[in-house]
């Protein structure tokens, strides 16, 4: 990412967060439309989903300025995901809600640069989580078991 789209990252969350409410009710309709067997794995609270999309927003935006601990954070941030039943296609599920909603939450202020700037720090950010989960899964693998993935958590609602 440029050093301008980070920029451009950083302001557009800070001009949603005082619509987080709605920006957190249109991206769980939206995934949830789309995907509905992914209800299951998350809270139903609003609240507790509000929490959570602020907390994947400011993990997202305060990992890409390439801090130092940037890798090891976004690692163990996907190690845990892939413990609660997250795979590599609910990625691209959650990814497009997610900047369906920024769009919205947006409005006329949504350009092509600030969509191509979210794009690229969330595909940053999903890639090293991925790639975090999927070494953990390796190491984890009793000889023999190829699916790596731990068994989905109970839900938390
Ligand atoms: C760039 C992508 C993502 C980021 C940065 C992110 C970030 C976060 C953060 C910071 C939390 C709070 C708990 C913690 O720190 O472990 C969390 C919770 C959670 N995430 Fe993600 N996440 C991402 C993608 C996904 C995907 C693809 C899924 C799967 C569909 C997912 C499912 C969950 C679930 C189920 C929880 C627990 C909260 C709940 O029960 O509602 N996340 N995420």
């Amino acid at each position: 990412m440029t050093p301008e789209q980070v920029a451009l990252v950083e302001r557009s969350l800070a001009a949603a967060r005082p619509r987080l409410r709605e920006l957190a009710a249109d991206f769980y309709a939206r995934l949830f439309d789309a995907h509905s067997d992914l209800r299951a794995l998350f809270s139903s609270d609003p609240v507790a989903q509000q929490e959570k999309l602020a907390a994947e927003l400011d993990a997202i935006v305060s990992a890409i300025p390439s801090h130092a601990d940037f890798l090891v954070r976004a690692r163990d941030l996907g190690v845990r995901h892939a413990r609660l039943g997250t795979t590599a296609p609910h990625y691209r599920m959650v990814g497009d809600a997610l900047l369906e909603a920024l769009a919205s939450a947006s409005g006329p202020g949504w350009t092509d640069e600030l969509a191509q700037a979210w794009a690229a720090a969330y595909a940053l950010v999903a890639e090293v989580m991925m790639a975090g989960a999927a070494d953990a899964a390796e190491d984890a693998q009793p000889a023999g078991g190829p699916d790596g993935a731990a068994p989905p958590a109970p839900r938390n609602a």
